[in-house]
């Protein structure tokens, strides 16, 4: 029996967390907020899954291939779309309550699937079924559950993770584990706009690269393109385009059509970047969603909670386009794993967004993602405590950025956040709007180097509370991901160097630097 201590509540941390405890070993989970604030509960869209007669696994797997731009592991897209039909049924058991139609299952189309094969509950509100399915099994469980508890740093001895620095309500604490396991979601903070909630700010990722983990695909960022222009940019669901919604300019022009022949339901990053620069064309007035097609009754009934997002931000989009902006959705790259969720460091595994299977290459293929946490996580599970690194995933591949930080392994992580010196520290709101201009849907070689000169220019905080943690984090992110875009100089999926736009010259093979200049050591 392990100790494994878990850090996140969505999906990925909650399914590992009730697989491990059923496994017999010993299990804490803590989240930073409350369990049901993290990015899981926001997921509108669904879960994808070959389940249905007119579907395979083949045409899934080849889907999802595509999508990725030729950079996804095959290996990696073989196990998501094998397994995922049996996490999807496992969560039918948890609880979940997927729509029901007339002969069924009720399924969804999104943008790049050959087949309609996205379940969803509640319509639009896929994720929060998920999210309290999973929360009330793991109550049923002997898993310990510490809300407000945030990870700060990983520990680390002898070149292995041996627990964690936490801060909580408290004070700081530090947590030995067996095994840890980073289950911490998404960094879409990143960026001025962004679907995610305000959790995402990457902590799993930036506390594996200060203990030596080798992350990797962090320009992949993948932008969603339709988020409603109000407070908070909540998201309206590529499922209603699924169902018919069209996308028009200030003059009420459709403009997709002539940008790729699957027009609205062309892959996330070309209907994105179309959005992107239609918007730059019309000196960044928003541009429309446009779903009355679909009618008031329908839209409430098929999509309430984007219906209530409507409303609240007072649109009604029954009778009326709605104004959209592209904004950041989903995290590629993320900490290197294997098959089975382990990292390069030995004790320390990761799963969910935060992790970097391969599975999503240079773009996401919708709906991948809630499947992606459940397969493997639920592999990890069964992995805990041979925590190795693979001999079939370890050292350098040669089609991604990879990134790990100059020091040794067992350097203590903590002692660095003392160092206090002479620049200014980070401001949150500044350096969102200069990814969002240098490293976001467009980059060029000039504005990202603008952006490295003016991230190192900023010292991280001293580590006192939640948001001086998350700051630190974000710096280092906005770092390795702006380092990693411009060690990619040609475009490729969600990538798109306006200095490289044509995706056939781009270079996979990348030297990445080793040693970001960090100014927290
Ligand atoms: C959406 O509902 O459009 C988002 C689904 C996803 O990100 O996979």
């Amino acid at each position: 029996m392990a100790r494994v201590l878990v850090i996140g509540g969505g999906i990925a941390g909650l399914w590992i967390a009730v697989k491990a405890a059923d496994a017999g070993h010993e299990v804490e989970v803590v989240t930073k907020a409350a369990l049901v604030e993290g990015s899981t509960r926001h997921a509108q869209g669904g879960i994808a899954a070959a389940l249905f007669p007119d579907d395979s696994v083949e045409r899934h797997y080849a889907d999802t291939i595509a999508a990725g731009a030729g950079l996804s592991d095959p290996a990696a897209v073989r196990v998501l779309c094998d397994e995922g039909p049996a996490r999807v049924r496992d969560l039918i058991r948890f609880g979940v309550a997927f729509d029901r139609g007339d002969s069924g299952l009720a399924r969804g189309l999104e943008a790049a699937h050959s087949r309609a094969r996205i379940l969803h509950a509640g319509g639009d509100g896929t994720g929060a079924a998920i999210e309290s399915a999973l929360v009330a099994t793991v109550r049923r469980r002997a898993v310990r559950v510490h809300e407000h508890t945030m990870l700060v740093d990983l520990l680390v001895e002898r070149g292995c993770v041996v627990g964690a620095r936490l801060l909580a309500a408290s004070g700081f604490t530090e947590v030995r584990a067996d095994a840890v396991v980073l289950a911490t979601g998404g960094s879409g903070c990143l960026y001025r706009h962004t679907t995610n909630p305000d959790v995402a700010t990457g902590d799993g990722v930036a506390a594996a690269w200060r203990a030596g983990a080798e992350v990797a695909d962090l320009e992949f960022v993948q932008f969603h393109p339709t988020a409603l222009a109000a407070p908070g940019t909540p998201l309206a669901s590529e499922a209603v385009r699924g169902e018919g919604a069209v996308i028009v300019d200030e003059h009420g022009d459709r403009f997709m059509p002539d940008v790729d022949p699957r027009a609205e339901l062309a892959p996330r990053d070309v209907v994105a970047r179309a959005v992107w620069k239609r918007m730059a064309q019309q000196d960044g007035r928003p541009v429309f969603l446009d779903a009355t097609a679909l009618g008031a009754e329908f839209l409430a009934a098929r999509f309430p909670g984007i219906d209530a997002a409507c409303r609240d931000a007072g649109f009604d989009w029954g009778t009326q386009p709605v104004p959209i902006t592209p904004a950041a959705h989903y995290a590629m790259g993320g900490v290197v794993t294997d098959l089975d969720g382990r990292t390069t460091l030995p004790g320390l595994f990761a799963v969910g967004e935060c992790a970097r299977t391969g599975v999503h290459g240079a773009n996401r293929l919708a709906s991948n993602s809630l499947l992606e946490a459940a397969v493997f996580a639920d592999r990890a599970a069964r992995a805990l405590g041979v925590a190795t690194m693979s001999a079939g995933t370890s050292g350098r591949h040669a089609d991604r950025t990879t990134l790990v930080r100059g020091v040794s392994a067992d350097s203590s992580c903590i002692s660095r956040v003392e160092t206090v010196d002479l620049l200014d520290t980070v401001d949150r709101g500044a350096l969102q709007a200069l990814m969002w201009e240098h490293a976001g849907l467009e980059r060029s070689g000039v504005g990202l180097a603008a952006a490295s000169a003016a991230l190192d220019a900023w010292s991280a905080p001293v580590v006192v509370d939640r948001r001086t943690a998350e700051d630190r984090n974000l710096l280092d992110l906005a770092r390795l991901t702006v380092a990693a875009a411009i060690a990619r100089t040609g475009s490729v999926g969600a990538h798109f160097r306006t200095d490289d736009p044509d995706a056939a010259t781009a270079e996979p093979l990348v030297a990445a630097p080793t040693t970001p200049s960090v100014a927290a050591d």
